[in-house]
């Protein structure tokens, strides 16, 4: 078994056959060292944790992971909380670093006898149709190489190696939502004890905890904006308007030890199956960070396929790998779609003209029922925290 990509899904995914005694070698183009330290998502959902406790790779978000059940959205003429706990299912989020978790899940890997070949770069997955398939890569001296197996999973992002070995028929769903974020990380304490989501006439600013002393923020910005165009003061002044500091007080500053720019795009391949090369996480479709559900169907999907490889390798049974595609569909069209409505809520055009007129009301209309609708609210905290 081949995987490309030592990110949630390939890590997750490899793990489970390991546990199952099925040979995996997961081919990696970084370091370990920057696959473990990479900051990328931290709100693992209930079926997450679920799953991870399921396979014995929960340890460390058991022992460090915060749970976070909370959201409070501000409008510029007041604010609401949700506690989601509460409400649908009542289930909440585990709040745990996405390189703490890659890292737990290399340990573990590397533990139970995977083989990770960092520096490895996958350029081609061939022969997907055949019996088997073979992974041409760049090794990490320059070499080239190839890696054979009975079947290869394309964890390796939307820009990797799988997606570009897929056939001409292979269908992409996409849509550019015209909305752009200054994605930052601060060296500072969380400012509230929630996910904070202003709706601004002046744009989008969020907050997400990730550790006691490091909180994420997104500020909208103009598309093409660079990443350094702001200077610190500007961005702590601006979202400390559209946050409300003068009514609610001002957000923890501290140095911005990360940037990065954020279109928010999405993406969904159909079929994510070829042969015997198979999608998982951002490979299989690209999803906004509007609703944190990335890293959460990267992990729902390894399982599935992880299940479904289990069956055919081991007990000769295909059907689990044919139907893989079409369920994950199901869970990943799901997501986007509340994904999608999260984007509308969050963002709208500043124009005074009727069109934006129209759209930006029904925007405080969808945040008015939300905040008096405990059907809407139940619904809410459902899609919110389930993948
Ligand atoms: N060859 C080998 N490895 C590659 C290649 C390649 N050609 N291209 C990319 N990679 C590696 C990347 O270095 C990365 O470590 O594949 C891995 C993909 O990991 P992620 O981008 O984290 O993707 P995935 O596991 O699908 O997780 C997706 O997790 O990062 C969060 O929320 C984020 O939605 C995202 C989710």
């Amino acid at each position: 078994m081949v995987v490309l990509g030592a990110g949630p899904a390939g890590l997750v995914l490899g793990n489970i056959l390991v546990d199952q005694g099925i040979d995996c070698v997961v081919l990696e183009r970084s370091t370990r060292t920057h696959v473990q330290t990479r900051a990328r998502a931290g709100f693992l959902a209930a079926h997450t944790v679920r799953i991870l406790e399921r396979h014995g790779l929960a340890e460390g978000l058991r022992r460090r992971g915060q749970p976070h059940s909370t959201c409070e959205f501000r409008t510029e003429d007041d604010r609401f909380r949700l506690d989601y706990s509460g409400l649908g299912r009542g289930e909440r989020h585990t709040v745990y670093p996405q390189q703490d978790l890659v890292t737990d899940l290399v340990t573990r890997f590397l533990a139970r006898g995977g083989q990770i070949r960092f520096g490895t770069e996958a350029v081609a997955v061939c022969d997907a149709d055949g019996e088997r398939p073979t992974v041409a890569v760049r090794e990490a001296d320059g070499r080239p190489g190839r890696w054979r197996g009975r079947y290869v999973a394309g964890c390796d992002g939307q820009h990797g190696a799988a997606r570009r070995s897929l056939p001409p028929g292979t269908v992409r769903h996409h849509r550019d939502h015209g909305v752009t974020w200054l994605g930052l990380l601060a060296e500072a304490p969380p400012s509230l004890d929630a996910v904070g989501y202003a709706v601004h006439g002046r744009g989008f600013a969020g907050h997400m905890a990730r550790t006691s002393d490091v909180t994420r923020y997104y500020l909208q910005c103009e598309p093409g904006t660079p990443a350094d165009a702001w200077s610190e003061e500007r961005i702590w002044d601006e979202l400390d308007l559209r946050m409300g500091a003068d009514k609610y007080g001002p957000l923890h500053r501290g140095p911005l030890i990360q940037r990065s720019v954020v279109d928010l795009r999405s993406d969904v391949l159909e079929p994510l199956r070829h042969g015997a090369l198979f999608l998982a996480g951002d490979a299989a479709g690209l999803i906004s960070p509007s609703a944190a559900k990335g890293a959460n169907l990267a992990v729902l999907e390894a399982e599935l396929l992880a299940d479904a490889l289990t069956d055919a390798l081991r007990a000769g049974d295909p059907a689990g790998l044919d139907a893989y595609s079409a369920r994950c569909l199901t869970h990943i069209w799901r997501a986007q779609e509340f994904s999608h409505w999260m984007i509308g809520l969050l963002h709208g055009p500043s124009g005074a003209d009727g069109e934006s007129l129209f759209h930006n009301s029904l925007r405080r209309s969808r945040l008015a029922s939300l905040r008096t609708s405990r059907a809407q609210q139940d619904w809410f905290a459902d899609h919110y925290v389930g993948v």
